[in-house]
């Protein structure tokens, strides 16, 4: 018989204390919250997998059908987090002034600033979500999206670059609702550039 892979994921750990303007305490929350889409990916991961193997995975059984539409916001809650996490630094390590991302993005965009100010205006949009720098792996262009929850606007086969989590809970202890744009500005001064640069992918 076929072995069957089990998939199922084990939490990251980060040490990410100090950054400047998120604190210790925003982190330690939202490190718990990350902790649950993973639990919760490994779960449906599970429950599908026992639906496949009894014959139960079929488009009329509700409780199939309502896994695996589920199934894309839990395992994107646990991956983009990921990405978020990595991509922030307490020892900042400044936005480059040459290399390859730079050429990249001015590219893309006519300058790096250019590109950096796009990014911060999509994070800066109301609703709850993410702000994510794609790479184009055929063009090497990037672009910059807003994604809704966590799955919505997702680009297939494009490269996460550089990663902002736009829900409020990434913020709302340090900064009032309307206060975005500070976090935004935070974020920006903690962001490993070495990481980000190393997600190119063209
Ligand atoms: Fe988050």
């Amino acid at each position: 018989m076929t072995t069957v892979l089990h998939q199922s994921y084990t939490p990251k750990k980060w040490n990410l204390a100090g950054l400047k303007g998120i604190s210790d305490h925003t982190l330690e929350v939202h490190f718990g919250l990350y902790e649950g889409y993973v639990k919760n990916t490994n779960l449906l991961n599970e429950q599908l997998e026992a639906l496949a193997h009894a014959g139960k995975a079929e488009a009329s059984n509700l409780s199939f059908a309502e896994l695996s539409r589920h199934l894309g916001f839990e395992y994107n809650g646990m991956v983009l987090h990921e990405y978020y996490f990595d991509n922030l630094t307490s020892t900042g390590n400044g936005a480059p002034a040459r290399g390859k991302l730079f050429d990249v993005a001015t590219a893309s965009f006519g300058d790096f600033e250019t590109w950096k100010k796009d990014f911060a205006a999509v994070g800066g949009m109301r609703g709850v979500g993410w702000a994510i720098a794609y790479q184009d792996p055929k063009s090497g262009r990037l672009s910059n999206h807003w994604i809704s929850l966590h799955e919505d606007g997702n680009i297939a086969g494009f490269a996460p670059i550089l990663v902002m989590d736009a829900w409020e809970h990434a913020f709302m202890l340090d900064y009032k609702p309307a206060e975005r744009s500070k976090y935004i500005e935070a974020f920006s001064s903690n962001v490993d550039w070495k990481i980000v640069e190393s997600r190119l992918v063209s």
